[in-house]
């Protein structure tokens, strides 16, 4: 392990890491850099004080959305198999907002901050173009839960449509009901319409934007529905570990918090004025206790700072 750094991790070399690891664009966030805005509403179930007394959950409000596709290359395809698609949203009113970011898989790549950059540093590309590919091995047999997020995409199919994909927020967030009960929940944003797969061969005949047309086409043909998901946890399940998923976590109870509902493209500048913060929760949803979560308002806001 000594050729890994350890115990030196900071927000800021995170963001140099995840930046370097994707080319170093400059202008670009340092993480799902490619991607589309979009607004919207977001309407409340009947069941959500429920689960949250967080204002942004339970009022109807205007929503500001991003789809994007994963790593800090601005320049990605659409179709590459391999990175993440995100899903942004902010909702509630003004002084009532949250921001919660999610993607599409239910885990993370790194279980501490350090694990994080060693992960990223061992796959930066070297003199050659290209990572230390024995380096990568190397990481990964001595690292095996850096590899539960590639083997979670691996093992479920390309997505077509940013409209037809399942969005998790990965951490477990204590949320405080109406009566004052705390419980730790996860974030779940499922497609109304279902889930929208391809094969392989149809993913790899896909051309660079085809997310994105299809995004446009969709809201012009309509308008794209999501439920906002909590999962309630059970006594015991892992809250500190974001390379996990709770046991039987997908048949864990859930409770529909609320619909979004994606109405326009807006100006990738509205996004881009702004930064999705995880550290922007409106009371009743706190703030998840594991350490990767704590590294995150402070690596996007140097993110946010290089790219305007
Ligand atoms: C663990 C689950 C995580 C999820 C679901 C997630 C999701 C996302 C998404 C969807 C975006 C795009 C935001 C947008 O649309 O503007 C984003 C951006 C970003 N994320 Fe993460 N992320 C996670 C973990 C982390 C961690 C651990 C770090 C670093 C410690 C990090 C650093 C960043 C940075 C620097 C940006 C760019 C921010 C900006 O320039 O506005 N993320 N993340």
């Amino acid at each position: 392990m000594s050729q890994f750094p350890t115990g030196f991790a900071t927000p800021a070399s995170i963001v140099d890491a995840l930046k370097a690891e994707a080319g170093d664009s400059p202008k670009a966030r340092a993480s799902f850099a490619r991607g589309r805005c979009v607004r919207g509403t977001y309407v409340p179930s009947g069941r959500a004080e429920e689960i949250t007394r967080s204002l942004s959950f339970t009022r109807p409000s205007r929503v500001l959305a991003r789809f994007s596709v994963g790593g800090g290359n601005p320049k990605v395809a659409d179709a590459d198999k391999l990175v993440l698609r995100g899903f942004s949203f902010r909702l509630g009113a003004v002084d009532q907002r949250s921001d919660i970011l999610t993607q599409s898989a239910p885990v993370h790549y790194a279980r501490t901050l350090d694990q994080m950059l060693a992960f990223l540093k061992a796959r930066t590309p070297g003199p050659n173009g290209g990572p230390d590919l024995e380096n990568v091995r190397a990481f990964s047999v001595a690292n095996p839960e850096t590899l539960h997020q590639a083997s979670y995409i691996a093992a479920h199919p390309p997505r077509g449509s940013f409209a037809g994909t399942t969005y998790w927020g990965v951490h477990s967030f204590p949320a405080t009901n109406s009566r004052g009960e705390t419980r730790f929940i996860k974030f779940k944003v499922v497609p109304v319409g279902g889930n929208v797969t391809l094969t392989e061969e149809e993913a790899r005949m896909k051309p660079a934007d085809f997310l994105h047309d299809d995004l446009e086409n969709r809201i012009r043909a309509g308008d794209i529905r999501f439920s906002v998901m909590a999962l309630l946890d059970r006594p015991g399940d892992p809250t500190m570990d974001v390379t996990i998923r709770w046991p039987n976590e997908d048949r864990c109870e859930e409770v529909r918090l609320g619909t979004i509902v994606i109405t326009g493209i807006e100006p990738n500048e509205a996004c881009d004025a702004i930064m999705f913060d995880p550290a922007n929760l409106t009371e009743g949803i706190g703030h998840p206790p594991d350490e990767i979560f704590a590294a995150r308002h402070a690596a996007c806001t140097i993110s946010f700072a290089k790219r305007r």
